[in-house]
């Protein structure tokens, strides 16, 4: 029986399969949050070399942070993770990865709704390129968190540090000081 090409045991937590393949996770991240952080550090220990994009979702082109904001508090919030860099792109996914270099477009899952548009995402995205899309699912006590509702909570001045890495506490926190239920 030929070997395999991992050397995966069936407890193992943390064996990538080498050489370190580089991945992007495209998303608007306003703001990043710990679900998207789990599935960056799920991507981390499958495939090694991690971009986070932050793009133009366009429909919806406004947001509450720049995306420098958001770049800056995402480079922040993971920083302490030396094979993850963090990028703005104007353009398209597939163009971002182009760019880049990355094998692979990388979307994490948090509900069954998530599926329906990402499956029609990644398979528009393999007809324009070719590039194939890896989904993973989202750690199941941290799937119900969205950017909207943090958001959306955070501007009407209640408490979202459970939900974000530091950084993005204290930014959310300095933009909405003074609003706790007024
Ligand atoms: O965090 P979001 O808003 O769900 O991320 C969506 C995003 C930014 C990944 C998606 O809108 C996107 O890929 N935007 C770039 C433009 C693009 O590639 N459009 C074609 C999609 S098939």
């Amino acid at each position: 029986m030929p070997a395999l090409a991992s050397t995966r045991k069936p407890n193992d937590s943390t064996t990538v399969v080498s050489p370190m393949t580089k991945v992007l996770i495209p998303g608007s991240f306003d703001p990043l949050h710990l679900g998207h952080i789990d599935v960056v550090d799920q991507a981390v220990e499958l495939f090694g070399d991690v971009v986070l994009g932050v793009l133009v979702n366009f429909e919806k082109p406004s947001g509450l942070f720049s995306p420098d904001e958001r770049v800056a508090l995402a480079r922040a919030s993971l920083s302490e993770r030396p094979t993850v860099t963090v990028q703005a792109f104007g353009g398209l996914a597939v163009q971002a990865a182009a760019e880049v270099g990355a094998e692979f477009i990388v979307k994490g899952l948090r509900t069954p709704n998530d599926f329906d548009i990402e499956q029609q995402m990644a398979h528009m995205n393999h007809s324009v390129t070719g590039i194939r899309t890896v989904f993973l699912p989202c750690r199941s006590d941290l799937g119900f968190i969205s950017s909207r509702f943090i958001r959306e909570i955070a501007t009407n001045g209640e408490a979202i540090d459970h939900l974000v890495a530091a950084p993005v506490a204290v930014a959310l926190a300095d933009r909405f000081a003074g609003r706790s239920n007024e």
